[in-house]
């Protein structure tokens, strides 16, 4: 879909308004609003429906903004590492730098000296940080806790009406950012894996990475709320089955309405009594990722009763995937007692 430019220039004219515009990046779509404004990020927060505690990603047009948003030391170990990492930008990867000037308003990073910066590798993105020249604080545009959208029609689904929405179709990548947090005391850390690969990121530093920090220690802290344990979750309730596992599944579940989603078309599946969804035709990780969210919303408002999915295989571009689908599943055993249920009655 294409937007003109004329419409993009409006957008920017609500940004520096201090309006919210909904706008697409190659990861997800982004809520925006002018991150220099308190007033502005806090209609973030109430149209999503987010915790005041979790922090925004900051957005910008070009890598040469920086030092206006970001207090950076010359010669400091987060200013190597940065300028290690900067192949990467613009593109799908944020970087959590520790202290952020006081330009940016508090209630972005939501009272953390740190901030989180992206520069989004997309046109219309790209147009609009250009045309408002504002800092644009985005999470992605669904309400809190549902999964991300990844067309303007997803926006819309949400929001309805209410917010203004630059629709440039389909977003290529369809999974959120890479987040890796620098520090001066420690090694990098990712903070949510995403399409930027842990190896690729390891290429670019010369240091090792932090090891993942476990979820449970995660669940309550403020350094990375996009590790809260539930999120990116459907209202129906959504299972992890194996794909061994299936046949006797749906033997169980069979009076209950059901969609099954697979990441490859390879092994098709021969059982033609429930609707099933592939994710791509050959499993490679870009296709799934790019359907994964489009697939889960659509199956969302059929009123199914649940919607399985196979777990991703292991791997590393498939970290991103299971990192996501591991927040919107549900607990196995609830779904046992489900189908143990039907089965009996
Ligand atoms: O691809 C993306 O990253 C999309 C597009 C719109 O840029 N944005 C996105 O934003 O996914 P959001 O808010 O849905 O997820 C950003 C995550 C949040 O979980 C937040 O906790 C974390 O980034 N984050 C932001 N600033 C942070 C900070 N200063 N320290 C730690 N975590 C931070
Ligand atoms: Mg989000």
């Amino acid at each position: 879909m294409s937007v003109h430019k004329t419409q993009i220039a409006n957008a920017a004219e609500l940004i520096r308004n201090g309006s919210v515009v909904a706008f697409p990046t190659e990861t997800v779509y982004g809520l925006g609003a002018d991150a220099t404004s308190d007033i502005a990020v806090k209609k973030i927060f109430q149209l999503k429906g987010r915790p005041a505690h979790n922090p925004l990603i900051v957005h910008l047009a070009h890598r040469e903004q920086l030092s206006e948003y970001v207090a950076l030391k010359q010669k400091s170990r987060v200013a190597e590492q940065l300028e290690r990492l900067s192949p990467l930008w613009p593109g799908p990867l944020t970087i959590v730098f520790p202290q952020k000037k006081s330009i940016i308003t508090d209630s972005a990073s939501a009272g953390l000296p740190s901030v989180g910066i992206r520069i989004p590798n997309h046109p219309i993105a790209t147009a609009l940080l250009e045309l408002s020249n504002r800092p644009i604080a985005a999470p992605s545009a669904n309400i809190s806790e549902y999964v991300s959208a990844t067309t303007g029609e997803h926006v819309k689904d949400c929001f309805g009406d209410s917010i203004h929405i630059l629709d440039g179709g389909p977003c290529s990548l369809g999974i959120e950012s890479t987040i890796i947090q620098l520090s001066e005391e420690h090694a990098a850390t990712i903070l949510r894996p995403g399409s930027i690969t842990r190896e690729q990121l390891k290429e670019h530093l010369v240091e090792e990475l932090s090891p993942i920090q476990p979820d449970n220690s995660m669940q309550e802290k403020v350094i990375a709320p996009g590790q809260l344990k539930k999120h990116y979750a459907p209202r129906t309730p959504l299972y992890f089955v194996e794909r061994d596992q299936h046949t006797s599944f749906m033997e169980a579940a069979k009076s209950l309405r059901v969609a099954r989603i697979f990441f490859s078309e390879q092994e098709k599946v021969r059982d033609a009594s429930m609707s099933t969804y592939y994710l791509s035709t050959s499993g490679e990780h870009h296709e799934c990722a790019k359907n994964l969210y489009a697939t889960i919303r659509a199956l969302d408002k059929a009123h199914l009763d649940l919607i399985v999915i196979e777990k991703p295989k292991q791997g590393p571009l498939f970290e991103a995937l299971y990192d996501r689908l591991k927040r919107a599943v549900k607990e196995p055993k609830t779904l046992l007692s489900l189908a143990e249920k039907t089965s009996i009655e």
